[in-house]
Protein backbone atom coordinates (compact mmCIF):
# COMPACT_ATOMS: atom_id res chain seq x y z
CA UNK A 1 0.00 0.00 0.00
CA UNK A 2 1.20 3.48 -0.93
CA UNK A 3 1.59 5.48 2.54
CA UNK A 4 2.19 9.51 2.59
CA UNK A 5 4.93 10.61 5.19
CA UNK A 6 4.21 13.35 8.05
CA UNK A 7 6.58 15.13 9.43
CA UNK A 8 5.66 16.64 12.83
CA UNK A 9 7.59 17.64 15.97
CA UNK A 10 10.67 15.30 14.72
CA UNK A 11 8.47 12.49 14.39
CA UNK A 12 7.45 10.54 11.13
CA UNK A 13 3.62 9.43 10.53
CA UNK A 14 2.73 7.12 7.75
CA UNK A 15 -0.95 7.60 6.67
CA UNK A 16 -2.47 5.55 3.72
CA UNK A 17 -3.00 6.80 0.78
CA UNK A 18 -5.89 6.11 -1.27
CA UNK A 19 -6.89 5.72 -5.11
CA UNK A 20 -10.14 6.04 -6.83
CA UNK A 21 -11.30 4.40 -9.66
CA UNK A 22 -10.47 7.36 -12.09
CA UNK A 23 -7.33 7.78 -10.83
CA UNK A 24 -7.78 10.19 -7.92
CA UNK A 25 -5.61 10.58 -5.02
CA UNK A 26 -6.62 10.97 -1.11
CA UNK A 27 -4.33 11.11 2.06
CA UNK A 28 -6.30 9.01 4.32
CA UNK A 29 -6.07 11.25 7.75
CA UNK A 30 -8.83 9.24 9.66
CA UNK A 31 -6.10 8.68 12.40
CA UNK A 32 -4.02 11.43 12.21
CA UNK A 33 -4.85 12.75 15.33
CA UNK A 34 -4.46 9.76 17.40
CA UNK A 35 -1.15 9.20 15.68
CA UNK A 36 0.36 12.88 16.40
CA UNK A 37 -2.19 15.12 18.03
CA UNK A 38 -3.04 16.90 15.24
CA UNK A 39 -5.61 18.06 13.06
CA UNK A 40 -5.69 18.86 9.52
CA UNK A 41 -7.54 22.73 8.89
CA UNK A 42 -9.25 23.23 5.50
CA UNK A 43 -10.81 26.10 5.27
CA UNK A 44 -13.99 25.65 3.35
CA UNK A 45 -13.54 21.99 2.60
CA UNK A 46 -10.98 22.77 -0.92
CA UNK A 47 -8.65 19.88 -0.13
CA UNK A 48 -10.68 17.79 2.09
CA UNK A 49 -12.90 14.35 1.14
CA UNK A 50 -15.89 13.92 3.41
CA UNK A 51 -16.51 10.64 1.64
CA UNK A 52 -15.92 7.75 -0.56
CA UNK A 53 -18.87 7.92 -3.42
CA UNK A 54 -19.68 6.25 -6.23
CA UNK A 55 -22.33 8.25 -7.44
CA UNK A 56 -20.71 11.14 -9.69
CA UNK A 57 -17.53 11.13 -11.13
CA UNK A 58 -16.29 15.40 -11.69
CA UNK A 59 -13.38 16.12 -12.98
CA UNK A 60 -12.65 19.92 -13.27
CA UNK A 61 -9.41 20.19 -14.83
CA UNK A 62 -11.13 18.35 -18.16
CA UNK A 63 -14.79 19.41 -17.62
CA UNK A 64 -16.36 16.05 -17.37
CA UNK A 65 -19.27 15.10 -15.30
CA UNK A 66 -20.54 11.04 -15.03
CA UNK A 67 -23.60 10.00 -13.05
CA UNK A 68 -22.77 6.14 -12.39
CA UNK A 69 -20.40 6.49 -15.19
CA UNK A 70 -22.51 7.54 -18.00
CA UNK A 71 -20.87 11.20 -19.40
CA UNK A 72 -23.48 13.62 -18.53
CA UNK A 73 -23.58 14.78 -22.94
CA UNK A 74 -25.35 11.23 -23.47
CA UNK A 75 -27.76 10.95 -20.98
CA UNK A 76 -28.89 14.92 -21.36
CA UNK A 77 -29.13 13.39 -24.99
CA UNK A 78 -30.97 10.31 -24.64
CA UNK A 79 -32.37 10.02 -20.97
CA UNK A 80 -35.73 10.81 -19.35
CA UNK A 81 -35.76 12.67 -15.56
CA UNK A 82 -37.35 9.42 -13.70
CA UNK A 83 -34.71 7.06 -15.68
CA UNK A 84 -31.75 9.43 -13.84
CA UNK A 85 -33.65 9.43 -10.52
CA UNK A 86 -33.64 5.39 -10.45
CA UNK A 87 -30.22 5.46 -12.10
CA UNK A 88 -28.73 7.46 -9.35
CA UNK A 89 -30.84 6.41 -6.57
CA UNK A 90 -30.42 2.42 -7.48
CA UNK A 91 -27.00 2.49 -8.82
CA UNK A 92 -27.99 0.79 -12.12
CA UNK A 93 -29.81 1.78 -15.11
CA UNK A 94 -33.47 0.80 -14.83
CA UNK A 95 -35.23 -1.76 -16.92
CA UNK A 96 -38.25 -1.14 -19.17
CA UNK A 97 -40.31 -2.75 -16.75
CA UNK A 98 -38.78 -1.50 -13.56
CA UNK A 99 -38.92 2.13 -14.93
CA UNK A 100 -42.22 2.04 -16.19
CA UNK A 101 -43.31 0.44 -12.50
CA UNK A 102 -41.03 3.14 -10.67
CA UNK A 103 -43.15 5.85 -12.61
CA UNK A 104 -46.45 4.69 -11.76
CA UNK A 105 -45.33 5.01 -8.14
CA UNK A 106 -44.17 8.87 -8.97
CA UNK A 107 -47.28 9.36 -10.61
CA UNK A 108 -49.91 7.45 -7.64
CA UNK A 109 -47.87 9.91 -5.13
CA UNK A 110 -48.23 12.95 -6.48
CA UNK A 111 -51.29 14.43 -4.36
CA UNK A 112 -50.01 15.78 -0.97
CA UNK A 113 -51.98 15.16 1.79
CA UNK A 114 -55.41 17.44 2.01
CA UNK A 115 -54.66 19.11 4.97
CA UNK A 116 -51.04 20.58 4.00
CA UNK A 117 -52.73 23.08 1.82
CA UNK A 118 -53.86 24.95 4.98
CA UNK A 119 -50.18 25.26 5.68
CA UNK A 120 -49.99 27.30 2.35
CA UNK A 121 -52.64 29.78 3.12
CA UNK A 122 -50.60 30.62 6.54
CA UNK A 123 -48.03 31.95 4.58
CA UNK A 124 -47.80 35.45 3.06
CA UNK A 125 -48.16 35.90 -0.28
CA UNK A 126 -44.71 37.69 -0.58
CA UNK A 127 -42.96 34.03 0.75
CA UNK A 128 -40.11 33.22 -1.24
CA UNK A 129 -41.12 29.39 -2.81
CA UNK A 130 -37.81 28.21 -1.43
CA UNK A 131 -38.63 28.90 2.30
CA UNK A 132 -42.11 27.31 1.49
CA UNK A 133 -40.90 24.31 -0.22
CA UNK A 134 -38.39 23.89 2.77
CA UNK A 135 -41.17 24.56 5.60
CA UNK A 136 -43.22 21.50 3.19
CA UNK A 137 -40.53 19.21 2.66
CA UNK A 138 -39.86 19.24 6.87
CA UNK A 139 -43.49 18.95 7.42
CA UNK A 140 -43.90 15.91 5.53
CA UNK A 141 -42.35 14.02 8.21
CA UNK A 142 -45.37 14.92 10.06
CA UNK A 143 -47.79 13.46 7.78
CA UNK A 144 -45.73 10.64 7.32
CA UNK A 145 -44.43 10.13 10.77
CA UNK A 146 -43.12 6.53 10.24
CA UNK A 147 -40.28 7.84 8.62
CA UNK A 148 -37.39 7.33 10.65
CA UNK A 149 -35.06 4.39 10.62
CA UNK A 150 -37.37 1.45 10.70
CA UNK A 151 -39.00 3.17 7.68
CA UNK A 152 -39.94 1.87 4.28
CA UNK A 153 -37.15 3.66 2.89
CA UNK A 154 -38.01 3.09 -0.78
CA UNK A 155 -41.89 4.67 0.22
CA UNK A 156 -40.83 7.50 1.56
CA UNK A 157 -38.23 8.22 -1.35
CA UNK A 158 -41.01 7.86 -3.75
CA UNK A 159 -43.25 10.03 -1.43
CA UNK A 160 -40.64 12.97 -1.97
CA UNK A 161 -39.84 13.03 -5.19
CA UNK A 162 -43.32 12.93 -5.93
CA UNK A 163 -44.96 15.62 -4.14
CA UNK A 164 -41.86 17.97 -3.96
CA UNK A 165 -43.15 18.88 -7.74
CA UNK A 166 -46.52 19.45 -6.14
CA UNK A 167 -45.35 21.22 -3.35
CA UNK A 168 -43.31 23.45 -5.84
CA UNK A 169 -45.99 24.14 -8.23
CA UNK A 170 -48.54 25.10 -5.14
CA UNK A 171 -45.92 27.41 -3.73
CA UNK A 172 -46.28 29.22 -7.35
CA UNK A 173 -49.71 29.27 -7.51
CA UNK A 174 -50.09 30.41 -3.87
CA UNK A 175 -47.81 33.08 -4.85
CA UNK A 176 -49.92 34.33 -7.92
CA UNK A 177 -53.63 33.93 -6.29
CA UNK A 178 -54.35 31.34 -8.56
CA UNK A 179 -56.49 27.85 -7.53
CA UNK A 180 -54.32 25.27 -6.95
CA UNK A 181 -54.08 22.69 -9.80
CA UNK A 182 -53.93 18.87 -8.78
CA UNK A 183 -51.94 16.44 -10.08
CA UNK A 184 -53.04 14.16 -13.16
CA UNK A 185 -52.35 10.47 -13.20
CA UNK A 186 -52.01 10.43 -17.53
CA UNK A 187 -49.16 12.67 -17.63
CA UNK A 188 -45.55 12.11 -17.02
CA UNK A 189 -43.43 13.26 -14.34
CA UNK A 190 -42.30 16.87 -15.98
CA UNK A 191 -45.74 17.58 -18.12
CA UNK A 192 -47.41 17.01 -14.80
CA UNK A 193 -45.29 19.93 -13.01
CA UNK A 194 -45.64 22.06 -15.82
CA UNK A 195 -49.59 21.74 -15.76
CA UNK A 196 -49.70 22.55 -12.22
CA UNK A 197 -47.63 25.31 -12.77
CA UNK A 198 -49.60 26.82 -15.48
CA UNK A 199 -53.34 25.48 -15.72
CA UNK A 200 -55.80 27.16 -14.58
CA UNK A 201 -59.57 25.28 -14.32
CA UNK A 202 -61.15 27.66 -16.28
CA UNK A 203 -60.01 26.23 -19.36
CA UNK A 204 -57.69 23.54 -20.90
CA UNK A 205 -54.14 23.17 -20.93
CA UNK A 206 -51.78 20.72 -23.06
CA UNK A 207 -48.37 20.52 -22.20
CA UNK A 208 -46.06 22.14 -25.18
CA UNK A 209 -43.19 19.36 -26.02
CA UNK A 210 -40.84 21.79 -26.21
CA UNK A 211 -41.48 22.84 -22.21
CA UNK A 212 -41.46 19.52 -21.35
CA UNK A 213 -38.36 18.34 -23.27
CA UNK A 214 -36.67 21.50 -21.88
CA UNK A 215 -37.84 20.86 -18.27
CA UNK A 216 -36.37 17.30 -18.73
CA UNK A 217 -33.00 18.40 -19.35
CA UNK A 218 -32.68 21.07 -17.21
CA UNK A 219 -33.60 18.64 -13.86
CA UNK A 220 -30.99 15.71 -15.71
CA UNK A 221 -28.91 18.08 -15.35
CA UNK A 222 -29.08 19.52 -12.09
CA UNK A 223 -29.80 15.61 -10.78
CA UNK A 224 -26.46 15.22 -9.05
CA UNK A 225 -22.80 17.12 -8.78
CA UNK A 226 -21.04 15.25 -5.38
CA UNK A 227 -20.04 16.53 -2.19
CA UNK A 228 -21.25 20.02 -2.94
CA UNK A 229 -22.78 22.67 -0.05
CA UNK A 230 -26.42 21.16 0.07
CA UNK A 231 -25.42 17.69 -0.52
CA UNK A 232 -22.66 18.20 2.23
CA UNK A 233 -25.64 19.87 4.67
CA UNK A 234 -28.07 16.88 3.27
CA UNK A 235 -25.14 13.86 4.86
CA UNK A 236 -24.03 16.29 7.49
CA UNK A 237 -27.92 16.38 8.90
CA UNK A 238 -28.77 12.51 7.63
CA UNK A 239 -25.48 11.60 9.56
CA UNK A 240 -26.97 12.31 13.20
CA UNK A 241 -29.91 9.85 11.64
CA UNK A 242 -32.40 12.56 10.95
CA UNK A 243 -34.99 11.18 8.63
CA UNK A 244 -34.88 11.71 5.18
CA UNK A 245 -37.48 14.54 4.71
CA UNK A 246 -35.97 16.67 7.57
CA UNK A 247 -32.28 16.06 5.80
CA UNK A 248 -33.79 17.10 2.39
CA UNK A 249 -34.84 19.89 3.78
CA UNK A 250 -31.91 21.17 5.38
CA UNK A 251 -30.14 20.40 2.11
CA UNK A 252 -32.71 23.08 0.32
CA UNK A 253 -32.02 26.10 2.78
CA UNK A 254 -28.09 24.89 1.84
CA UNK A 255 -29.13 25.75 -1.80
CA UNK A 256 -30.95 28.84 -1.19
CA UNK A 257 -27.33 31.20 -1.16
CA UNK A 258 -26.60 33.24 -3.72
CA UNK A 259 -23.08 31.29 -4.27
CA UNK A 260 -24.88 27.95 -4.64
CA UNK A 261 -28.29 27.46 -6.43
CA UNK A 262 -29.67 30.99 -5.46
CA UNK A 263 -26.90 32.34 -8.69
CA UNK A 264 -29.94 31.66 -10.90
CA UNK A 265 -32.10 34.06 -9.83
CA UNK A 266 -29.00 36.24 -9.35
CA UNK A 267 -28.03 35.96 -12.53
CA UNK A 268 -31.02 37.03 -14.45
CA UNK A 269 -31.64 39.88 -11.79
CA UNK A 270 -28.03 41.27 -12.65
CA UNK A 271 -28.80 41.02 -16.79
CA UNK A 272 -31.65 43.01 -15.72
CA UNK A 273 -29.68 45.65 -14.47
CA UNK A 274 -27.46 45.65 -17.16
CA UNK A 275 -30.10 45.73 -19.62
CA UNK A 276 -31.86 48.24 -17.53
CA UNK A 277 -28.78 49.75 -17.32
CA UNK A 278 -28.09 50.83 -20.93
CA UNK A 279 -26.52 47.18 -21.63
CA UNK A 280 -23.16 48.55 -20.87
CA UNK A 281 -21.74 45.01 -19.54
CA UNK A 282 -18.17 46.02 -19.65
CA UNK A 283 -19.03 48.16 -16.66
CA UNK A 284 -20.18 45.06 -14.86
CA UNK A 285 -17.20 43.57 -15.78
CA UNK A 286 -15.06 46.01 -14.36
CA UNK A 287 -16.89 46.39 -11.08
CA UNK A 288 -16.61 42.65 -11.01
CA UNK A 289 -12.40 42.87 -10.86
CA UNK A 290 -12.63 46.00 -8.45
CA UNK A 291 -11.36 44.39 -5.11
CA UNK A 292 -13.02 47.04 -3.06
CA UNK A 293 -16.52 46.18 -5.22
CA UNK A 294 -18.31 43.36 -3.56
CA UNK A 295 -19.94 42.95 -6.72
CA UNK A 296 -18.97 39.39 -8.57
CA UNK A 297 -20.05 38.52 -12.01
CA UNK A 298 -22.95 35.82 -11.12
CA UNK A 299 -23.18 32.61 -13.08
CA UNK A 300 -19.49 32.57 -13.36
CA UNK A 301 -16.25 30.65 -11.51
CA UNK A 302 -16.69 27.21 -9.89
CA UNK A 303 -14.71 25.17 -6.83
CA UNK A 304 -14.82 22.19 -9.05
CA UNK A 305 -14.43 23.12 -12.71
CA UNK A 306 -11.33 25.22 -13.66
CA UNK A 307 -11.59 25.00 -17.62
CA UNK A 308 -15.89 24.75 -18.50
CA UNK A 309 -18.94 23.73 -17.11
CA UNK A 310 -19.99 20.73 -19.54
CA UNK A 311 -23.53 21.46 -18.13
CA UNK A 312 -23.09 25.02 -19.31
CA UNK A 313 -22.26 24.45 -22.50
CA UNK A 314 -24.93 22.07 -22.77
CA UNK A 315 -27.50 25.06 -21.75
CA UNK A 316 -26.05 27.44 -23.85
CA UNK A 317 -26.93 25.71 -27.17
CA UNK A 318 -30.22 24.83 -25.37
CA UNK A 319 -31.28 27.88 -24.71
CA UNK A 320 -30.66 29.45 -28.43
CA UNK A 321 -32.67 25.70 -29.60
CA UNK A 322 -35.85 26.61 -26.93
CA UNK A 323 -36.05 30.19 -27.72
CA UNK A 324 -35.92 29.76 -31.54
CA UNK A 325 -38.53 26.51 -30.77
CA UNK A 326 -40.87 29.32 -29.81
CA UNK A 327 -40.00 31.70 -32.02
CA UNK A 328 -38.45 34.33 -29.38
CA UNK A 329 -35.80 36.15 -28.77
CA UNK A 330 -34.39 37.39 -25.58
CA UNK A 331 -32.21 40.47 -25.30
CA UNK A 332 -31.12 38.78 -22.25
CA UNK A 333 -29.39 35.89 -23.87
CA UNK A 334 -27.57 38.61 -26.13
CA UNK A 335 -26.32 40.08 -23.02
CA UNK A 336 -24.90 36.57 -21.38
CA UNK A 337 -23.30 36.37 -24.42
CA UNK A 338 -21.66 39.31 -24.72
CA UNK A 339 -20.69 39.34 -20.76
CA UNK A 340 -19.63 35.99 -21.46
CA UNK A 341 -17.29 36.42 -24.68
CA UNK A 342 -15.83 39.62 -22.79
CA UNK A 343 -15.07 38.09 -19.00
CA UNK A 344 -13.20 35.28 -20.83
CA UNK A 345 -10.79 37.31 -23.05
CA UNK A 346 -10.30 39.22 -19.55
CA UNK A 347 -7.03 38.42 -17.60
CA UNK A 348 -8.55 38.75 -14.65
CA UNK A 349 -11.19 35.98 -15.58
CA UNK A 350 -8.51 34.11 -17.29
CA UNK A 351 -5.99 33.63 -14.46
CA UNK A 352 -8.39 32.41 -12.47
CA UNK A 353 -10.43 29.88 -14.24
CA UNK A 354 -13.71 31.80 -13.78
CA UNK A 355 -16.28 30.53 -16.32
CA UNK A 356 -19.75 30.51 -17.06
CA UNK A 357 -21.04 27.66 -14.72
CA UNK A 358 -24.78 25.67 -14.69
CA UNK A 359 -26.52 28.88 -13.52
CA UNK A 360 -25.13 31.56 -16.50
CA UNK A 361 -27.74 30.16 -18.99
CA UNK A 362 -30.66 28.18 -16.88
CA UNK A 363 -32.15 31.12 -15.87
CA UNK A 364 -32.39 32.02 -19.71
CA UNK A 365 -34.63 28.65 -20.83
CA UNK A 366 -36.61 29.36 -17.31
CA UNK A 367 -37.86 32.44 -18.69
CA UNK A 368 -38.32 31.59 -21.87
CA UNK A 369 -40.45 29.04 -20.44
CA UNK A 370 -42.44 30.91 -18.28
CA UNK A 371 -41.29 30.05 -15.38
CA UNK A 372 -40.47 33.48 -12.77
CA UNK A 373 -37.29 34.54 -11.33
CA UNK A 374 -38.34 33.72 -7.82
CA UNK A 375 -39.05 29.67 -9.13
CA UNK A 376 -35.65 29.41 -10.29
CA UNK A 377 -34.09 27.67 -7.29
CA UNK A 378 -36.98 25.76 -6.90
CA UNK A 379 -36.39 24.23 -10.02
CA UNK A 380 -32.79 23.64 -9.28
CA UNK A 381 -33.89 21.70 -5.81
CA UNK A 382 -36.26 19.60 -7.60
CA UNK A 383 -33.24 18.49 -10.29
CA UNK A 384 -31.11 17.82 -7.45
CA UNK A 385 -33.52 16.00 -5.15
CA UNK A 386 -32.40 12.51 -6.54
CA UNK A 387 -28.86 13.52 -6.19
CA UNK A 388 -29.64 14.56 -2.65
CA UNK A 389 -31.29 11.17 -2.02
CA UNK A 390 -28.95 8.74 -3.51
CA UNK A 391 -26.02 10.39 -1.54
CA UNK A 392 -28.46 10.61 1.57
CA UNK A 393 -28.72 6.65 1.23
CA UNK A 394 -25.01 5.62 0.24
CA UNK A 395 -24.40 7.11 3.73
CA UNK A 396 -26.56 5.68 5.77
CA UNK A 397 -25.92 2.14 4.20
CA UNK A 398 -22.42 2.56 4.71
CA UNK A 399 -21.18 0.16 7.21
CA UNK A 400 -19.46 1.71 10.03
CA UNK A 401 -21.01 5.04 9.07
CA UNK A 402 -20.29 8.10 11.86
CA UNK A 403 -21.67 11.52 12.94
CA UNK A 404 -20.59 14.05 10.69
CA UNK A 405 -17.90 15.98 13.57
CA UNK A 406 -15.53 18.13 12.61
CA UNK A 407 -12.88 19.86 14.93
CA UNK A 408 -11.58 23.32 15.00
CA UNK A 409 -8.54 25.17 15.66
CA UNK A 410 -9.47 27.22 18.90
CA UNK A 411 -8.72 30.76 18.59
CA UNK A 412 -10.74 33.01 21.25
CA UNK A 413 -9.59 33.94 24.60
CA UNK A 414 -7.14 31.38 26.86
CA UNK A 415 -9.20 30.42 30.62
CA UNK A 416 -9.63 33.87 32.20
CA UNK A 417 -12.05 34.13 35.51
CA UNK A 418 -15.52 35.00 35.51
CA UNK A 419 -16.19 37.88 38.13
CA UNK A 420 -19.86 38.76 38.97
CA UNK A 421 -21.95 41.17 37.21
CA UNK A 422 -22.06 44.20 39.56
CA UNK A 423 -25.84 45.03 40.39
CA UNK A 424 -27.06 48.31 38.20
CA UNK A 425 -28.72 50.93 39.89
CA UNK A 426 -32.38 50.72 39.21
CA UNK A 427 -33.81 53.33 37.40
CA UNK A 428 -37.01 55.49 38.92
CA UNK A 429 -40.55 54.85 36.66
CA UNK A 430 -40.95 58.15 35.01
CA UNK A 431 -44.75 58.90 34.71
CA UNK A 432 -46.34 61.65 33.06
N1 LIG B 1 -16.80 37.17 -10.23
C1 LIG B 1 -15.64 37.82 -9.96
N2 LIG B 1 -14.60 37.25 -9.33
C2 LIG B 1 -14.73 35.98 -8.94
C3 LIG B 1 -15.91 35.25 -9.18
C4 LIG B 1 -16.97 35.90 -9.85
N3 LIG B 1 -18.11 35.25 -10.11
N4 LIG B 1 -15.78 34.02 -8.68
C5 LIG B 1 -14.55 33.96 -8.13
N5 LIG B 1 -13.91 35.14 -8.29
C6 LIG B 1 -12.53 35.47 -7.89
C7 LIG B 1 -12.41 35.72 -6.41
O1 LIG B 1 -12.58 37.07 -6.08
C8 LIG B 1 -11.04 35.20 -6.12
O2 LIG B 1 -10.13 36.18 -6.55
P1 LIG B 1 -8.73 36.41 -5.76
O3 LIG B 1 -7.97 35.13 -5.92
O4 LIG B 1 -8.08 37.57 -6.42
O5 LIG B 1 -9.09 36.69 -4.32
C9 LIG B 1 -10.87 34.01 -7.06
O6 LIG B 1 -11.74 34.29 -8.15
C10 LIG B 1 -11.26 32.68 -6.42
O7 LIG B 1 -12.59 32.78 -5.91
P2 LIG B 1 -13.09 32.07 -4.61
O8 LIG B 1 -14.26 32.82 -4.08
O9 LIG B 1 -11.94 31.81 -3.68
O10 LIG B 1 -13.55 30.68 -5.21
P3 LIG B 1 -14.47 29.61 -4.49
O11 LIG B 1 -14.11 28.30 -5.08
O12 LIG B 1 -14.41 29.75 -3.03
O13 LIG B 1 -15.96 30.04 -4.93
C11 LIG B 1 -17.91 30.33 -6.23
C12 LIG B 1 -16.67 29.46 -5.98
C13 LIG B 1 -18.80 29.60 -7.23
C14 LIG B 1 -18.69 30.51 -4.91
C15 LIG B 1 -17.49 31.72 -6.79
O14 LIG B 1 -16.85 31.54 -8.03
C16 LIG B 1 -18.67 32.69 -6.93
O15 LIG B 1 -18.98 33.40 -5.98
N6 LIG B 1 -19.34 32.71 -8.12
C17 LIG B 1 -20.55 33.52 -8.28
C18 LIG B 1 -21.74 32.79 -7.70
C19 LIG B 1 -22.17 31.61 -8.55
O16 LIG B 1 -22.28 31.70 -9.75
N7 LIG B 1 -22.46 30.49 -7.89
C20 LIG B 1 -22.95 29.26 -8.55
C21 LIG B 1 -21.96 28.16 -8.48
S1 LIG B 1 -22.29 26.80 -9.63
C22 LIG B 1 -23.78 26.12 -9.16
C23 LIG B 1 -23.85 25.68 -7.75
O17 LIG B 1 -22.92 25.10 -7.19
O18 LIG B 1 -24.89 25.90 -7.14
Amino acid sequence: MTTARLHLDGVDHDLPVITGTEGEVGIDISHVRALSGAITLDSGYANTGSCTSAITFIDGERGILRYRGYPIEEIAEAAGFTEVCSLLIHGRRPGAEELAAFDHELTYHSMIHEDMKKLFEGFPPSAHPMAILSAMTASLSTYYPESGPDADLELDIVRLLAKAKTIAAFAYKKSIGQPFVYPRNDLSYTENFLHMMFAVPAEPYRVPTVLDRALNLLLILHADHEQNCSTSTVRMVGSSQANLFASISAGICALWGPLHGGANQKVLEMLETIRREGGDYQKFVARAKDKDDPFRLMGFGHRVYKNFDPRAKILKRAADDVLAQLGREDPLLEIAKQLERVALEDEFFVERKLYPNVDFYSGILYRAMGIPVSMFTVMFALGRLPGWIAQWKEMREEPGGRIYRPRQIYVGETKRSWEPTPVAEKKELVTA
